[in-house]
């Protein structure tokens, strides 16, 4: 059983690539939905809800797990691993490395939440694998709320206002690279790339999921395929999004928990 979690419901966008790259491993996914959003919160709290989550994960038995969220990724992976003792993945280290490895110009756009980009974290990965790269890195914090509430068509000019104030520094800068430092940012890929045309995206939910495939146990990736979905606040909501998110009908079951408990 493989676990994949998210302040919400932008880890959904992993969770599909995870399915599509291992689509015989069993999936539990957990959204954070009555918490979210992370983004704006201190490390502290970041780190208690991320802890809640991994003790959820145990009690699941998961064999491995992918925090599918930039935020947690920035500033709790650490502070997981040093009391879970099965494959964790984040989204920063795989994202950075396949950044790196599209830039032509060597300047590289992050964006992601107000935590993320106060972390560095990116910008960190970036520098270990790749010296020479130059990084920018922008706060986006009102696309979480813009995704969470639908605001997603490619032509919707809430959001193209929004990203064009947000981008115009990597713009400035001259970026050819832009890493969605967080997880809820693919669904508005589009509203992004009519702001930055010439850019290339990358998708930190995809690279993600490929390393959480690299590094699950082999056992793991033989089950029946399914998905088991939890959540913290309402299941109807989650179902609902999940179907605009997904395009297509989200019929796995959701169960909705007390993660306060964990
Ligand atoms: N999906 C989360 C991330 O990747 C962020 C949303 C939030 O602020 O909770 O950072």
């Amino acid at each position: 059983m493989i676990g994949i979690f998210d302040s919400g419901l932008g880890g959904l966008t992993a969770l599909r690539e995870a399915r599509r790259i291992m689509p015989n491993a069993d999936f539990i996914y957990f959204g954070d939905t009555g918490r979210v959003p992370y983004g704006s919160r201190s490390n502290d709290t970041i780190v208690r809800y991320a802890t809640q989550i991994m003790h959820f994960m145990a009690e699941m038995r998961v064999d491995a797990a992918l925090a599918a969220c930039g935020t947690v990724s920035s500033v709790a992976l650490e502070s997981l691993r040093s009391f879970c003792h099965i494959p964790l993945i984040g989204v920063v280290e795989p994202t950075a490395k396949a950044a790196a490895a599209a830039t032509k110009n060597g300047r590289i756009g992050v964006i992601g939440t107000g935590a993320t980009i106060k972390s560095g974290a990116f910008e960190r990965a970036l520098a270990r694998i790749s010296p020479d790269v130059k990084a920018i890195g922008e706060a986006c914090p009102l696309f979480v709320p813009l995704v969470e509430n639908g605001f997603i068509q490619a032509d919707d000019v809430v959001t193209l206002e929004v990203a064009r104030r947000y981008l115009a520094p990597i713009g400035a800068f001259g970026a050819d690279t832009l890493i969605l430092g967080c997880t809820h940012f693919p669904i508005i890929a589009e509203s992004i790339k009519r702001t930055l045309p010439d850019v290339t995206l990358i998708n930190s939910g995809r690279e993600a999921a490929l390393a959480l495939s690299e590094a699950a146990p082999a056992h793991s990736l033989e089950g029946h395929g399914s998905l088991t979905c939890y959540v913290s606040d309402n299941p109807e909501n989650f179902r609902d999004v999940a179907s605009i998110f997904l395009g297509e009908r989200f019929d796995a079951p959701i169960c909705k928990i007390d993660i306060e408990r964990y």
